[in-house]
């Protein structure tokens, strides 16, 4: 049976990368996390104090921006990969508020997109793939079998994200996290190249009112029937 492409993209905190593991694990395909590529360069201009109190320095990040080397490496007690900047692993630090806060700011840089979507372009090159992010279906994998877009009201996504936070051990208010959850919508819906929309043939999924395990049972009979048809 031949694999397919699958491109999951939406809002943030919408739980596309929980179905989009479920999934890949589902149908034997790799997993990849395009969010935490964006993330981890975004830890790494904070890192080296790149970005000042609001916007990160675009200069400098340009400058070191071939000395930044991403790899995913799958974690078989956790059975899916982490994300790691430079050979060290930084699957917890990037799913901080903090990073969260500056790394709609980092996306919207040419250079940073163009750099991670020619890495996504080259792990999705022999299929069996889900990947999520926010460009997937629209720019890195136009042709993929399946798309869906993701959507949910932004306080029950802002809910799900405090929750996740709290859950980390992060001293946060709810306030702050629909802050970020609905200023990171705007940006990456507005940025010039490669913005947040709904691919034409994507799917669209509002999950507002729908368990983890509907969204699952959904996506994956979606995703059978095409293959299926493979
Ligand atoms: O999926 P996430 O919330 O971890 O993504 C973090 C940020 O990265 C998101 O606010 C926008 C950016 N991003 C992007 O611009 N393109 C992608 N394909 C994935 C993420």
């Amino acid at each position: 049976m031949k694999k397919i492409t699958i491109a999951i993209d939406g809002y943030s905190s919408t739980g596309k990368s929980t179905i989009a593991k479920q999934l890949a694990k589902a149908l034997g395909y790799v997993y990849v996390d395009t969010g935490a590529m964006y993330r981890a360069i975004t830890l790494y201009a904070l890192k080296k104090g790149f970005i000042g109190s609001e916007h990160p320095d675009r200069e400098k990040l340009l400058r070191d921006l071939n000395k930044i080397q991403l790899e995913f490496r799958f974690n078989p007690e956790l059975g899916f990969s982490e994300m790691y900047l430079n050979s060290e692993n930084v699957e917890k630090e990037i799913r901080t508020l903090e990073v969260s806060r500056y790394v709609s700011k980092i996306a919207v840089i040419e250079e940073v997109r163009h750099k991670l979507v020619q890495l996504q372009k080259e792990m999705g090159k022999n299929k069996g793939i889900v990947m999520d992010g926010r460009d997937i279906g629209t720019v890195v994998f136009p042709d993929a079998e399946l798309k869906i877009f993701m959507t949910a009201a932004p306080d029950i996504r802002a809910t799900r994200r405090y929750k996740e936070l709290l859950s980390r051990g992060e001293d946060i208010a709810f306030d702050d996290v629909l802050k970020n959850v609905e200023e990171r919508d705007y940006i990456d819906s507005n940025r010039e190249f490669s913005p947040l929309k709904r691919a034409k043939d994507a799917i669209e999924l509002d999950n507002s009112t729908m368990s983890p395990k509907e969204q699952f049972e959904r996506i994956h009979r979606l995703a059978s029937s095409i293959i299926n048809q493979q």
